[in-house]
């Protein structure tokens, strides 16, 4: 099977932008965010592309439910809850058909898996979790709570990193939100602002945010994954 390329990931985000741009839109700044906090924290350039690749294809399986629930602004009953917590599973099969990487399918599989192993779609104990998947889990519950939703305002910026703050010790991975803690402000309003959301080489960060370029952390991925739990 080839392997996808760039223009591969062009053309299934012009489908989904076509058939749910906010759910496009949303993939585009998760991926931004995603790359933003792996480079504060200096990872390698393997880590980064599997971020941007699945960030950018992380909720591919919403092309899959239908779009009233997506965009229903009152609670779910049981069954369309169910039809949208299939999302990752819907994003898995497409994506593993197309043949895309297995760090790519792990993002797109787990994003919605919890360190308190409340997540779905297995549940999964923390210590099984990939780092690249916690980064994308943190960075969607962030671009989801600074997003206006139906049936609230969006949260400002500080209102939504003191949230996951608040949640990082049962819910969410602690180094990762507290990476996103220290993202200087710069670069997140940037890619809410739509400026990072490129993934190619040749495209680059605008001068305000390349002047924010912070110090890597380039120990920060080498801790184990088993200590995340004492912290
Ligand atoms: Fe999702």
């Amino acid at each position: 099977m080839p392997i996808p390329l760039a223009r591969d990931v062009d053309t299934i985000l012009a489908g989904l932008e076509a058939r749910r741009p906010a759910v496009a839109a949303h993939c585009r700044r998760v991926a931004a965010y995603s790359v933003q906090l792996a480079n504060h924290y200096g990872l390698p350039a393997e880590m980064l592309d599997t971020l941007r690749f699945g960030g950018l294809l992380h909720d591919i399986g919403k092309l899959m439910v239908p779009a009233h629930i997506l965009s229903k602004p009152g609670r779910l009953t049981e069954q369309e809850w169910k039809a949208l917590q299939a999302h990752p599973e819907h994003g898995f099969e497409m994506a593993d058909q197309l043949g895309f990487a297995p760090g790519i399918l792990d993002i797109i599989l787990y994003h919605h898996e919890r360190n308190d192993g409340s997540g779905y779609p297995d549940g999964l104990d923390v210590n099984v979790i990939p780092w690249t998947v916690r980064i994308v889990s943190v960075m969607d519950a962030f671009d989801a709570l600074t997003s206006p939703r139906t049936y609230r305002e969006a949260l400002s910026v500080d209102a939504a990193r003191s949230l996951l703050a608040r949640e990082a010790a049962d819910r969410y991975c602690p180094w990762v939100v507290s990476g996103l803690m220290s993202l200087p402000r710069t670069i997140l309003d940037a890619v809410a602002h739509g400026e990072l959301d490129r993934y190619r080489p040749d495209a680059r960060p605008s001068e305000a945010v390349m002047q924010t370029a912070t110090t890597p952390w380039t120990a920060a991925y080498l801790v184990e994954p088993g200590q995340i739990t004492a912290w």
